[in-house]
């Protein structure tokens, strides 16, 4: 893929961004969705390449717009690429007004992102470069923090899990606080979550729990670009779901996920802030238009930009 992709492809989390940003502690979930998805299209066409939507803006919300799975986007020109999508990551969260909603991307040359189903849950385990190939997620979450531990050099007690704030978690929790590791709990958004754990500065270390299958593939494209590691297991919950995974050419449904087979090759990954949180600031409106927070990587190289954009409105098409 051409590496300079990325920069076109972060134009679009930055448009649906601030568009979705609009909604902030507004209360208006739909609203917020349905602004992020129009924007994200919209910008998307712009750039330069054929993509098939892999993962898409799925959901009840999302019944009657557009970036469904299989659809194709791009100016339709270029390299034939597919494309994981989610134009609000914690649509909740930006209508409370919360942290950590995002709008992101990965995308992958053909055939290399897991077309998992929307709506699907995924049991998943993510960690920063120390943790790969260290952690396994058959294995307790003790026995996975002082393998942590262990790799870090420290004691399990300066440890940091994030975990969803869910009642399906209990167990877990109360596992990791015997283990003796620190607890952050979050409202929404384990895509965020999962990233924080590269990031030495965000204090967290590892990531457990069960989420959406679809932020699984996406943070797992995120954790390849910084080198992280992450293991995913899907968790029908009923026949339909099964099959529909089935459909997908996804058969083995109790199977353990590494990274690289839930997005493998060469990854791009973009994200912006929406509203503020653990590694990306949010949109922030000024008189004369916006100031948006990015992050864009790629798993080539190995880079990890940070780009803070300034967004003339008087000057761009339309916000
Ligand atoms: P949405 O933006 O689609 O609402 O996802 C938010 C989120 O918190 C994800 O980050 C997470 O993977 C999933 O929801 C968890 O699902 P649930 O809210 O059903 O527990």
């Amino acid at each position: 893929m051409n590496r300079n992709l990325a920069l076109e492809f972060v134009r679009v989390t930055e448009m649906a961004a601030i568009a979705s940003a609009r909604f902030m502690g507004r209360g208006d979930e739909e609203g917020a969705f349905a602004a992020s998805i129009e924007a994200m299209r919209c910008m998307l066409d712009s750039v330069e390449c054929k993509a098939t939507v892999v993962i898409g803006a799925g959901g009840d919300i999302a019944e009657s717009s557009s970036l469904k799975v299989g659809e194709t986007v791009g100016s339709g020109r270029g390299p034939q690429l597919e494309i994981a999508l989610d134009p609000l990551e914690g649509v909740a969260v930006c209508a409370m007004g919360g942290q950590n909603s995002l709008s992101v991307m990965a995308i992958a040359d053909e055939g290399n992102l897991l077309p998992v189903p929307s709506g699907m849950y995924m049991e998943k385990v993510g960690t920063g470069p120390e943790g790969r190939g260290v952690i396994d997620i058959l294995e307790t979450p003790k026995e996975n923090l002082q393998r942590l531990a262990e790799v870090k050099g420290c004691r399990v007690s300066d440890l940091t899990a994030v975990i969803l704030d869910r009642e399906r978690h209990l167990e877990l929790i109360d596992d990791v606080r015997a283990a003796g590791a620190r607890i952050q709990l979050i409202r929404d958004g384990d895509v965020a979550g999962a990233i924080s754990t590269c990031l030495s500065e965000s204090g967290i270390d590892i990531l457990f729990g069960i989420g959406g299958a679809t932020e699984g593939v996406v943070a797992a494209a995120a954790l390849r670009c910084m080198g992280g590691g992450f293991q995913g297991i899907l968790k029908p919950e009923n026949d339909a779901q099964v099959q529909l995974a089935k459909k997908k050419g996804i058969f083995e449904l109790n199977k353990v996920f590494d990274i690289e087979e839930l997005a493998s090759g060469d990854v791009m990954f973009c994200s912006t802030g929406v509203t503020g949180g653990s590694f990306l600031e949010g949109v922030k409106f000024k008189s004369w238009g916006a100031v948006t927070h990015s992050k864009v990587m790629r798993s080539q190289s190995g880079t990890v930009r940070d780009i803070k954009a300034e967004h003339h409105f008087d000057r761009k098409p339309r916000y």
